[in-house]
């Protein structure tokens, strides 16, 4: 029986998933036994549950006797359209054909390429369609772009572009044969974030190359200062009001604080969402009712949206204070600092002060030029509160490679 048949060539191009690659990286070290552990590794937020989460999922717990569509239902489509229409000042989002409930974001991510990529289309000489992503990015994109026949096409996010993925940089024949482009605005890992002329420029490219545009804006309630714009909200200031070639991606992981809820939404261009939907239906990512009333509560609510967002500007000053350099991001609760070695810099600091940090090039992969663009960086994540933030900070500070 040839070998071929049982093995799925493009799974096997995936790189072993970040977080692995850490536990090996750690294997045989030890943190340093006098000091309690300080986990900066993943960005899993560790706040109090919002006030309503327990009495809404208890009132709700019949709901786990019937199966829920994978839309949603229409309390949380309700609930999501008009958190999209407040957030971005929309005229109008249609919770029936413009929204859907996603299990968390990273399946959504992941799936959205299978549905709206063609691997055989284009582009001639056997070349597959690109995805574009940026460098250093949420790996989701990149094993998306893998496994779904598509070519990832990176766009390097470096201090010297100011973390920017710069669309001028891109020639015009992979713009051609451009299938979507992923944008991660706040950035994980950098902090980054698109303005409305980053994503003005953008549609009309899309226009112009035939491509769609996804915004995963899963850190959009997380910011330094200004509130960061948002796809939809610059694709009305546009004109764009059935927000074509647009999808957005959002979650309650990071803004409520419910990463174990595994909820978020899919929303914008009725076409791309019906194409979603069918395929969704069958994958069959469905959100349980009692957590949909959950998330439908969560996503009406800011009062402790605004809570958490004082928490993470508190533990932001906090480690920048004690830190004594750099500034804090513009969004997300990441700090993407700069090392000599980010693998040999991350055993250090597990091994001497007892922190987990995640190195960079574990969110990024190889460039066109041989580099990564996530290498020279560690990744930390500010979770674990202001006080933590500043011990964090002193720690890294007083790592030795
Ligand atoms: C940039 C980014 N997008 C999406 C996600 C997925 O979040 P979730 O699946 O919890 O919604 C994450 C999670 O860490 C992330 O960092």
């Amino acid at each position: 029986m040839p070998a071929e048949k049982l093995s799925q060539p493009r799974l096997g191009q995936l790189g072993a998933y970040p977080f692995e690659r850490l536990k090996r990286l750690f294997e045989g070290h030890k943190p340093n036994p006098e000091l309690v552990h300080i986990d900066a590794g993943a960005g899993e937020p560790r706040l109090p549950l919002p006030a309503f989460t327990k009495e809404l999922l208890n009132r709700h717990l019949d709901g786990f006797s019937r199966y829920p569509t994978t839309r949603g239902g229409d309390e949380l489509r309700q609930a999501i359209a008009a958190w999209l229409m407040r957030r971005y000042d929309l005229q109008y989002v249609d919770p029936v054909t413009q929204v859907l409930s996603a299990n968390g974001t990273r399946e959504a991510l992941f799936a959205v390429a299978h549905a709206l990529v063609n691997p055989e289309a284009c582009c001639g000489n056997g070349k597959k369609p690109y995805v574009l992503m940026p460098n250093p990015m949420y790996q989701i994109y990149l094993g998306a772009a893998i496994t779904s026949g598509a070519a990832p096409y990176l766009m390097p996010c470096t201090r010297e572009n100011g973390f920017a993925p710069e669309l001028d940089a891109v020639p015009d024949d992979v713009w051609a044969d451009t299938a979507m482009v992923y944008v991660c605005s706040p950035s994980n890992p950098t902090g980054w974030i698109a303005d409305a002329g980053y994503y003005s420029r953008l549609l009309e490219l899309a226009d112009k190359h035939d491509f769609y545009v996804l915004a995963d804006e899963c850190y959009s309630e997380i910011y330094w200062d200004t509130p960061p714009v948002g796809l939809l909200g610059v694709a009305r200031s546009l004109g764009r009001e059935d927000f074509s070639r647009c999808l957005v991606f959002n979650s309650l992981s990071k803004r409520s604080a419910l990463p174990g809820l595994r909820s978020g939404l899919i929303a914008g261009d009725a076409e791309l969402i019906s194409r979603f939907a069918k395929l969704r239906s069958y994958t069959g990512p469905a959100t349980p009712i009692p957590l949909q009333m959950v998330a439908a509560a969560a996503w009406s609510d800011e009062t402790h949206v605004q809570k958490h967002l004082e928490i993470y500007r508190q533990s932001l000053a906090a480690f920048f204070d004690a830190y004594a350099q750099g500034s804090p991001p513009a969004g997300s609760f990441f700090v993407w600092l700069p090392v000599e070695d980010e693998e040999m810099f991350a055993v250090a600091a597990f091994e001497q002060q007892a922190v987990t940090v995640l190195p960079g090039s574990y969110l990024g992969a190889t460039d066109r030029d041989g580099s990564n663009s996530g290498a020279g960086y560690i990744r930390a994540a500010l979770i674990n509160g202001p006080e933590k933030a500043a011990e964090l900070a002193l720690r890294l500070k007083a790592v030795r490679v």
